[in-house]
C-alpha cells in the first residue's frame, strides 16, 4: 500500500519533535555542575546563528561580556573557548595532558587517514611516535641544515622573478601568489625532492580545494541530523578530493620506491618502512605528507602576507630592517639562514607580526579526554576547546598601544608569562615553528635585502582580515618594489 501524504507528514513531524526533544535534553546544563558562563541559545542549533566570521572577533566580543573562560553551544557540541594568560598557563601546564586530544570533523576521517594523521590523532602511543618521527626525520636542526639548500633555491627563483620588471624602476606587484608558491613549492621540495614538478600545478589545484572544503565549516559536524542526509554533499566533495589526492600521493611514494634517492622525506620513510613495515605503512606516510602541506603551507604564507604589508605601511620600520641587513650581510652576498639569529630587528618585526596576525588565531581546537576544570569552572570531556590568541595578543592590559605595528616592544628578544603564543603551547604545539621562522625570516629577509618597497599608492594597506581557517588578508597584497644593487649580483650567477 502506497503512505498517503498525511501518513508521510505525521511521520516527518514525529521525528523532527524526537530529534527537537534529544537535542533540548542533550544541551540542558546539568544542574549539578559548575559550567562557564554563556549566553542565551537555541534548541538544535545552540549558539551556531551567533557565529559571524571572523570567528575570532566574535568570540571576543563575547569574552568582553561573559569574562576569559565561557561556554558556547555549536549545535550539538559543547564548546568552551578561553581568553586569558593565566587560563592559557592552566590549559597546557596542569591540564596539559587532559587536553592533548583533539575534536573529531568529518574532514579529518578523509585527508587525515581516518584520525591517524599528526594534526588529529588521538593523544596517545602513535601520535606520540609520529611527533618523534618528525622531530628527528624532518625539523632536527641537523635535517632542517641539509634542507636548507632547498629553500634557498626558492627565495632565488622569486627574487628574479621579482627583478624581471623592476630592475630599472619601480614595478607593480602581487606578493599573496607568488608567497603562496614559494611556501608550496618549499615544502613539497622537502618532502619528494625535484620529483613532484610534473604535476605539482594540478596538485596545487586539489590542496586549495581542500582547504576550501576544511575552511567551510560542515553543519553535519555539529548538527548530525544534517550528516545522514550529507547535506549540502560536504561528504561526496571530500570524498571525491580525498580520493585524487591519495592517487596522487600513492604515485609519488610508488615512484620514490621505484627509484630511490636518500635527501627527501619519503626516502627517509621509506627506509623506515623497510625495517618497519608494519608501522610505516603508505598510508602512514601519505597521512604525514598531507598534514606537513596542511599545516605548513599557507600559515607560512599569511605571515609574509602580513609582514610585507606591515611594512610597507611603516617605511621607518622597513628602513631600519635594511639597515641591519646591510650592517650585518652587506649587499655583496644573499642572506642566508645561518644569518638570521643576529638579525634582532628583523627577528621583532617577525613576532610583532604574528602578535598582531598569528596565522592560527584560535590555536588548533583541542578536547578533554576526561572531566577537567578551568579557571574553577567544570568542563565536561569531549568539549571543544579554543583558545583565543589573537584576543590574547590585543588585549590592552597585557601590550601597550596593542593594535600598533611597534616590533621596537621586543627589542630584548624576550616575552614574559604567557602572552605570546602563535605557535601554541604544551604537547600540541606546533612541531613546524623552527621551520617556519626559518622561511618566514628568509624571505623578509631577502625582500628586504634586495628590492625597496612601496605602497602602490598614499593609502595605506588595507588590512582587514577575510575568512578562512589561517587569517588570510582580505585583499591579496599588492606592492611596488625595485631592485637594489645586489641583484645585479645575482643575476649574474
Ligand atoms: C607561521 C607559521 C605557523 C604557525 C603560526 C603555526 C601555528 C600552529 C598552531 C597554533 C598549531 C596548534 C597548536 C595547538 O593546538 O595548541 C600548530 C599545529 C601544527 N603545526 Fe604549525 N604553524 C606554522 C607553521 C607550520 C609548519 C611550517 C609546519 C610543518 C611543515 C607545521 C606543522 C604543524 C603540525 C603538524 C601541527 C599539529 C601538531 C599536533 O597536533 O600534534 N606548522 N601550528
Amino acid at each position: 500500500m502506497e503512505p498517503s501524504f498525511q501518513s508521510l507528514s505525521c511521520a516527518v513531524a514525529l521525528f523532527l519533535s524526537i530529534t527537537a526533544l534529544y537535542y533540548y535534553l542533550s544541551s540542558k546544563p546539568n544542574p549539578h555542575r559548575n559550567l562557564p558562563p554563556t549566553p542565551p541559545s537555541l534548541p538544535i542549533i545552540g549558539h551556531l546563528h551567533l557565529l559571524k566570521p571572523p570567528l575570532h572577533r566574535t568570540l571576543h566580543r563575547f569574552s568582553q561580556a561573559l569574562g576569559p573562560v565561557f561556554s558556547l553551544r555549536f549545535g550539538s557540541r559543547p564548546v568552551v573557548v578561553v581568553s586569558s594568560p593565566p587560563l592559557v598557563e592552566e590549559c597546557f601546564t596542569r591540564n596539559d595532558v587532559v587536553l592533548a586530544n583533539r575534536p573529531k570533523f568529518l574532514s579529518g576521517k578523509y585527508f587525515s587517514y581516518n584520525y591517524t594523521g599528526i594534526a588529529t590523532a588521538p593523544y596517545g602511543d602513535h601520535w606520540r611516535n609520529l611527533r618523534r618521527l618528525m622531530s628527528l626525520e624532518i625539523f632536527s636542526a641537523s635535517r632542517l641544515n641539509d634542507s636548507s639548500p632547498i629553500r634557498q633555491a626558492q627565495v632565488e627563483l622569486l627574487l628574479l622573478d621579482l627583478c624581471r620588471n623592476s630592475s630599472v624602476n619601480f614595478s607593480r606587484v602581487e606578493l599573496k601568489s607568488k608567497l603562496s608558491e614559494l611556501s608550496f613549492n618549499v615544502i613539497m621540495r622537502m618532502i619528494a625532492g625535484e620529483r613532484c614538478s610534473e604535476e605539482a600545478g594540478e596538485f596545487r589545484g586539489l590542496v586549495s580545494e581542500a582547504f576550501e572544503l576544511c575552511d567551510a565549516a560542515n553543519p553535519g559536524d555539529f548538527v548530525p541530523v544534517l550528516r545522514w542526509v550529507d547535506f549540502g554533499g560536504y561528504e561526496k566533495n571530500l570524498k571525491r578530493i580525498h580520493g585524487r589526492l591519495d592517487a596522487f600521493f600513492q604515485h609519488l611514494i610508488d615512484e620514490h620506491r621505484r627509484d630511490r634517492g636518500n635527501d627527501s622525506m619519503i626516502d627517509h620513510l621509506l627506509s623506515l618502512q623497510e625495517s618497519q613495515p608494519e608501522y610505516y605503512t603508505d598510508e602512514i606516510i601519505k597521512g604525514l605528507i598531507l598534514a606537513l602541506i596542511f599545516a605548513g603551507t599557507d600559515t607560512s604564507a599569511v605571515t609574509m602576507e602580513w609582514a610585507m604589508a606591515l611594512l610597507v605601511n611603516h617605511p621607518e620600520v622597513l628602513k631600519k630592517a635594511r639597515a641591519e641587513l646591510d650592517a650585518y650581510v652587506g649587499q655583496d652576498r644573499l642572506v642566508d639562514e645561518s644569518d638570521l639569529s643576529k638579525l634582532n630587528y628583523l627577528q621583532a618585526i617577525i613576532l610583532e607580526t604574528l602578535r598582531l596576525f598569528p596565522a592560527a588565531p584560535l590555536l588548533v581546537p583541542h578536547m578533554p579526554s576526561s572531566d577537567c576544570t578551568i579557571g574553577g569552572f567544570d568542563v565536561p570531556r569531549d568539549t571543544i576547546l579554543l583558545v583565543n590568541t589573537w584576543a590574547i595578543h590585543r588585549d590592552p592590559e597585557l601590550w601597550d598601544n596593542p593594535t600598533s605595528f611597534n616590533p621596537e616592544r621586543f627589542k630584548d628578544g624576550e616575552v614574559e608569562g604567557h602572552k605570546l603564543m602563535p605557535f601554541g603551547m604544551g604537547r600540541r604545539a606546533c612541531p613546524g615553528s623552527s621551520l617556519a621562522q626559518r622561511v618566514v625570516g628568509l624571505v623578509l629577509g631577502s625582500l628586504i635585502q634586495c628590492f625597496e618597497w612601496e605602497r602602490v599608492s598614499e593609502e595605506a594597506v588595507d588590512l582587514s582580515e577575510g575568512k578562512g581557517l589561517t587569517m588570510p588578508k582580505l585583499e591579496p597584497l599588492e606592492a611596488m618594489c625595485k631592485a637594489r644593487a645586489i641583484m645585479r649580483k645575482v643575476l649574474s650567477k
